[in-house]
């Protein structure tokens, strides 16, 4: 394995990395989960800071033990200090943590606040989720993918559901790696031309074939099948429940659906919404269902950009 490959200054967003760099990060983190004593110093003396504006399960707990088997220290900062940019300026925070900070990882309300932090900060920045993109699911769910399939390059992945961060992430990398993807959204939940326009023309680098419809009949036949909650953090206020119920309802990834599309795989960021985006016997059938594997994989992926951007 060359860090030569995984040479990146930041982990933001997902087309700021290439296909080499994607399938190294790939590579890296299936070999730290086999061998993980390996790397078990990989960031002795080197401390991390990480700001959550938003809740998190798998992420803060994945990056504070992730960082702990690396040998490193992770710092956790709430909400203590109010929402970025609103107690003390973005740059200023970012030059203030870089005086103790090996690196930092944050979840934020809006792009621009990752993008002011690494734009600022001396030392490394990844995106533990934003309003655009979820990075770090995405290197998860491929190096899942990597492990549930002998060919990456062969999978049919599908994502059901409302077009937002995860959905991004994920169609921003498939289209990057070749990977043929098809995004399924209820009319008017798509993502924006920005962000279809950035997949298609990555896609045709690639030579990946990428699909976006609103029709849950056109979806075809899958490998994979992936879905997220239909109101993500932050929007629960700005969306009216009923009216989200009612659209979404034809779009609930269930058994059906898997036999429809022969898919052998269902995948899931989680929090899921039971019985809203994905069945619940789905999510629980431990033939079909990878949600766990996933989750675990967070920290290996996690642990994958570390050691690249860190390691000495
Ligand atoms: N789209 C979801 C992902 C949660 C991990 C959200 O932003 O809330």
């Amino acid at each position: 394995m060359s860090l030569q490959q995984t040479n990146f200054a930041h982990f933001l967003a997902d087309d700021q990395l290439n296909k080499a760099q994607i399938e190294a990060l790939i590579a890296l983190a299936i070999d730290i989960k086999q061998q993980p004593k390996k790397y078990n110093q990989a960031l002795a003396g080197k401390s991390v800071a990480m700001i959550f504006e938003k809740p998190s399960l798998r992420t803060h707990v994945s990056f504070d033990m992730g960082i702990a088997k690396l040998g490193g220290h992770a710092l956790y900062l709430g909400q203590q200090n109010g929402k970025l940019g609103e107690r003390e300026r973005v740059s200023d925070y970012a030059k203030n943590l870089s005086c103790y900070a090996d690196a930092i990882v944050a979840r934020v309300f809006e792009n621009q606040s990752i993008e002011g932090l690494a734009q600022h900060a001396s030392v490394p920045v990844i995106n533990a989720l934003c309003d655009l993109y979820h990075p770090c699911q995405a290197l998860a769910d491929f190096i899942t993918l990597t492990e549930n399939f002998s060919d990456l390059s062969t999978v049919k992945l599908a994502y059901v559901g409302d077009g937002n961060n995860v959905s991004n992430s994920l169609m921003l990398m498939a289209a990057t790696l070749g990977v043929d993807f098809t995004l399924v959204c209820p009319s008017g939940f798509g993502p924006s031309e920005a962000m279809l326009s950035k997949t298609e023309q990555l896609a045709s680098n690639s030579g990946a074939v990428f699909t976006f419809t609103t029709d849950i009949d056109a979806i075809g036949q899958q490998d994979a099948i992936y879905t997220d909650t239909w109101i993500s953090m932050g929007d629960e206020n700005a969306k009216d429940k009923a009216t989200i119920l009612a659209n979404f309802a034809p779009f609930q990834v269930n058994h059906q659906l898997m036999e429809t599309t022969g898919a052998s795989v269902v995948m899931h960021c989680q929090p899921a919404h039971l019985e809203e985006e994905i069945s619940t016997a789905l999510f629980d059938d431990e033939q079909l269902s990878v949600v766990f594997q996933q989750a675990e994989n967070r920290m290996w992926g996690q642990a994958a950009v570390l050691v690249s951007l860190l390691a000495d």
